[in-house]
């Protein structure tokens, strides 16, 4: 990725465990992999981005800055930005204040979903009111829904799913994130998918990287990595 600016993504749900720190620590440490000076600020006082970092740490991986911010989100993000690439923010699964500032100050919200009622419902619901929001404030707001924890086969639940989230004021990813082993291996390491070599969840994490930077309108590096997974 090439950028002249800084760049802040957002992951943002309501509801617990659909992939939100999942997202945000894998970009955040893929970007950072490729040469980025990225910050991944945490807003969730749980502190589960951080300790993807102190996993890092411990292994002796290299892994993006993390920071956990408890008071002036604005001013935080604001003054990251001014130091870093990409400010990556890993939001609490909640419709708070700091959620909605994030997501006002967003180069592009990242909103997961898996393909179960509950997913949806939350989605469409409380997760969407968050953005309604930051929207009130900021009209050119900009996301996309991650279909997160998809099997690479199409079931009734998720073509229902697909088809629901179609009908959002966001675009859904055309990158169907599965629910690999690999993920969960990496977030226990501290490192992106990426790092481990070729797998099914390198080959998924590039394909959204690929799609984010494609709205963001950045023109990709081609690195011998993303040459060898494409
Ligand atoms: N695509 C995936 N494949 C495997 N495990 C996943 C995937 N997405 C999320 N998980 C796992 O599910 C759990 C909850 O995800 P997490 O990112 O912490 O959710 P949230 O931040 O939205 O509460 C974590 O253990 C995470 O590693
Ligand atoms: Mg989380």
């Amino acid at each position: 990725m090439t950028r002249l600016d800084f760049m802040v993504i957002t992951v943002v749900g309501t509801k617990g465990g659909v992939g939100k720190t999942l997202l945000a620590c894998q970009l955040a440490s893929y970007w950072h992999s490729q040469g980025l000076r990225v910050v991944l600020l945490d807003l969730d006082p749980q502190g589960t981005a951080r300790r993807f970092a102190n996993a890092a740490n411990q292994a002796g991986n290299s892994c993006p800055t993390t920071l956990g911010v408890g008071g002036d989100v604005r001013k935080a993000i604001r003054e990251q930005a001014e130091v870093y690439d990409v400010v990556v923010c890993d939001t609490q699964g909640r419709a708070n204040a700091p959620a909605v500032t994030a997501v006002v100050l967003a180069d592009l919200v990242l909103a997961p979903c898996a393909p179960t009622v509950e997913d949806l419902d939350a989605l469409q619901t409380s997760t969407m009111e968050i953005i309604e929001q930051a929207r009130g404030i900021r009209e050119d707001l900009c996301g996309l829904i991650v279909r997160n924890q998809w099997s690479a086969q199409d079931t009734n639940m998720s073509t229902t799913v697909y088809q629901a989230l179609q009908t959002e004021k966001f675009p859904v990813s055309r990158t169907k994130i599965r629910r690999l082993v690999a993920f969960n291996e990496a977030v226990s390491a501290g490192v992106a998918v990426t790092s481990k070599g070729r797998s099914g969840a390198a080959a998924d994490l590039l394909s959204l990287v690929a799609e984010i930077e494609g709205i963001l309108g950045i023109q990709p590096v081609q690195t011998p990595e993303a040459v060898a997974y494409a």
